[in-house]
């Protein structure tokens, strides 16, 4: 098993995307000299640059090379060049289009705390102690897929959105949180809006129903206004939350912001099965692009996050973490999370200390 040969698709994408994931590589080579683990990489095009060489942002051979390999590390795509493009010639489309594509249901984020980066969030410090968070968002159904338009009405025009949740898509993500609160401490928190919404009551069924599979798992359910004040107010009392699809797009934003900076944000966005593509929540900052600047942490941690929801591999997964811990405990800082940017260490400068730490 631990020799496995794990294939891994990796797409730099634009702007920081290339220098981010060049660190996490290096995280994957380390990992294989410490753990015995082998990786086989290959680098795929996604994005702008994909639209620049080959005239569309998601080639078919891009495609075949993630859906030949056990996971995908992305950097990130876009930026100002492709901006004013048509929409079939933007990066973005071609986002939408590989979770598609990949069949990719649930997005994943993690919120931890960072004992020495506490100060910089806007939450005190004793409020956030101990948060360790992961925040499992439907993303295919609910009201964003649902049947939108306009009518005209003897009161004027009107707008409807129609939000739909079949079982079979409420029993998938679900299954899957379950089986991520196995992997932590065990306590599941399904969060909807049962008091109003059928959709909802649905989705609460249903979690009650699979959870008779997880019998080790202690599930609870929070309505969603209530779950957006206690992710204020005691972070730390949640392990893992599941949720539909807008409540989850709201949610995992403000958990993120629990954490201080977008550059210590990793995500992931699972279909059935193993199979998983890891990025960071950042975008491709052209603003700071090529200038070696960047935080690489969200992209390593990524990888952080691939070797426990795909390879179960924990201690490997484990190591970077506490890496990253060590290397922030030790004061290193990049720009983005420096108080004094003047001490602050480049992308390469961190990446070399986290492998260093492992
Ligand atoms: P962004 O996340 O790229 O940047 C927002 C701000 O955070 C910028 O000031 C940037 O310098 C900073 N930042 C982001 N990541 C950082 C890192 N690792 N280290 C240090 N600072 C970092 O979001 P923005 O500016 O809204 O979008 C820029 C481009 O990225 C756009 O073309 C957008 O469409 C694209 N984008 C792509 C995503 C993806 O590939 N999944 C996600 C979000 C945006
Ligand atoms: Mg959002």
């Amino acid at each position: 098993e631990v020799n496995e040969v794990k294939k891994i698709a990796v797409i730099a994408g634009d702007g920081i995307g290339p220098e981010v994931v060049a660190e996490a590589e290096k995280v994957l080579k380390r990992t294989e000299e410490l753990f015995g683990h082998k990786f086989e990489t290959e680098h795929a095009l996604f994005g702008g640059i994909a639209i620049d060489e080959r005239g569309t942002p998601l080639p078919d051979d891009t495609l075949a090379i993630c859906k030949a390999s056990d996971a995908v590390l992305l950097g990130a795509v876009g930026g100002p060049k492709w901006d004013n493009n048509s929409k079939e010639l933007r990066p973005e489309t071609g986002l939408l289009g590989i979770r598609k594509a990949l069949g990719l249901f649930s997005n994943i984020r993690p919120a931890v705390i960072f004992d020495c980066l506490k100060e910089a969030s806007t939450l005190k410090p004793e409020v956030l102690e101990g948060t360790d968070l992961i925040v499992v968002r439907e993303l295919t159904g609910g009201i964003y897929f649902g049947e939108k338009f306009r009518r005209e009405t003897e009161n004027g025009q009107e707008a409807v959105d129609t939000c739909v949740y079949n079982v079979s898509e409420i029993e998938r993500i679900a299954r899957q949180a379950f089986e991520i609160a196995l992997t932590r401490s065990k306590k599941l928190t399904s969060v909807d809006k049962a008091n109003v919404l059928e959709t909802s009551r649905l989705w609460r069924e249903t979690v009650i129903r699979i959870s008779a599979d997880y019998p080790d798992v202690e599930l609870d359910h929070v309505l969603v206004d209530n779950c957006a004040m206690q992710l204020l107010r005691r972070p730390s009392s949640f392990d893992v939350i599941v949720t539909e699809n807008m409540f989850g797009d709201i949610l995992s934003d403000e958990a993120a912001m629990l954490t201080g900076s977008i550059g210590m944000l990793s995500s992931a966005s699972l279909g059935e099965g193993s199979f998983g593509l890891y990025e960071p929540v950042h975008g491709s900052a052209p603003d700071i692009a090529g200038q070696g600047i960047s935080n690489p942490i969200a992209t390593i941690l990524s990888v952080a996050l691939m070797f426990r929801l795909t390879f179960g591999y924990h201690e490997a997964a484990a190591s970077i973490e506490r890496a990253v811990k060590n290397v922030l405990d030790a004061g290193h800082r990049t720009g983005d999370i420096a108080v004094d940017k003047s001490s602050a260490i480049g992308t390469t400068a961190m990446g070399d200390l986290i492998v260093a730490a492992m």
